[in-house]
């Protein structure tokens, strides 16, 4: 007979069990999904602001590029990787041990992140104060972290959930949608998403059309950071 869900760090179960009564269960891959098409949204604006410079000189907004380094940065690390390491890579890997070197390489993925996001980080602050020169690096930078993160999630979508939905329980679903759904852990819970919900807001408002509700950039003149 299979263990019941036994992988769920005992601190949790009580919070667990009492919103498991109350609440009716919420998908945690759909959940997975809408936050991966959030952070997707996000680093297609960061390469779109990245052709506005190349293609018509014009430079981004630091609020919005500072703001969009920030929710690739903050969202994943304190809440969509620890969902994924402790309520989905944890009960897969104990129902399909073969997934092991897959979710090795993810988890490894998630702890990488930081770092790459340092280097973006670094690379936008050279090309703010050093202008032209500096526009190759940055713009390679942010090549390499949305080329890395989009094939990151795409492993997840097609490799990862479609061994979760085969091996995994409906006990295990339970703990792993009550988990997604911010009710098991306050590091996880609604203060936090809304917060991040409320940044990406503030992302689209400030972004310029098409890929925010922001007033519509202007060329600006030749003092100005820009790719010649
Ligand atoms: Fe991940
Ligand atoms: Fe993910």
């Amino acid at each position: 007979m299979r263990e019941k869900a036994a992988w769920i760090p005992m601190a949790s179960r009580r919070i667990l069990s009492r919103h498991l009564l109350r609440k009716a269960p919420v998908n945690a891959i759909q959940i997975i999904r809408e936050e991966h098409r959030g952070l997707a949204a996000v680093l297609h604006g960061m390469l779109y602001l990245v052709r506005q410079i190349r293609e018509r000189g014009i430079a981004p907004d630091n609020d919005v590029f500072g703001a969009m380094i920030y929710y690739v940065d903050a969202f994943p690390e304190r809440l969509h990787h620890p969902k994924e390491d402790l309520y989905l890579f944890r009960p897969l890997r104990l129902r399909h041990p073969e997934a092991g070197p897959l979710l090795d390489r993810l988890e490894a993925e998630h702890h990488a992140g930081a770092e790459r996001i340092r280097t973006l980080e670094q690379a936008y602050a050279r090309y703010t104060q050093g202008g032209d020169r500096e526009f190759d690096a940055f713009a390679a930078a942010v090549n390499d972290y949305v080329n890395f993160y989009r094939e990151h999630m795409r492993q997840e979508e097609t490799e990862v959930l479609p061994l979760a939905e085969r091996y995994l329980t409906p006990d295990d679903w339970a703990v792993v949608d009550a988990a997604f759904a911010g009710h098991t852990m306050p590091l996880f819970g609604a203060e936090q998403d809304a917060q991040f919900k409320e940044l990406f807001h503030r992302i689209v408002r400030l972004a310029p059309p098409p890929i925010g509700l922001g007033s519509a950039a202007v060329p600006k003149g030749p003092a100005t950071p820009s790719k010649s």
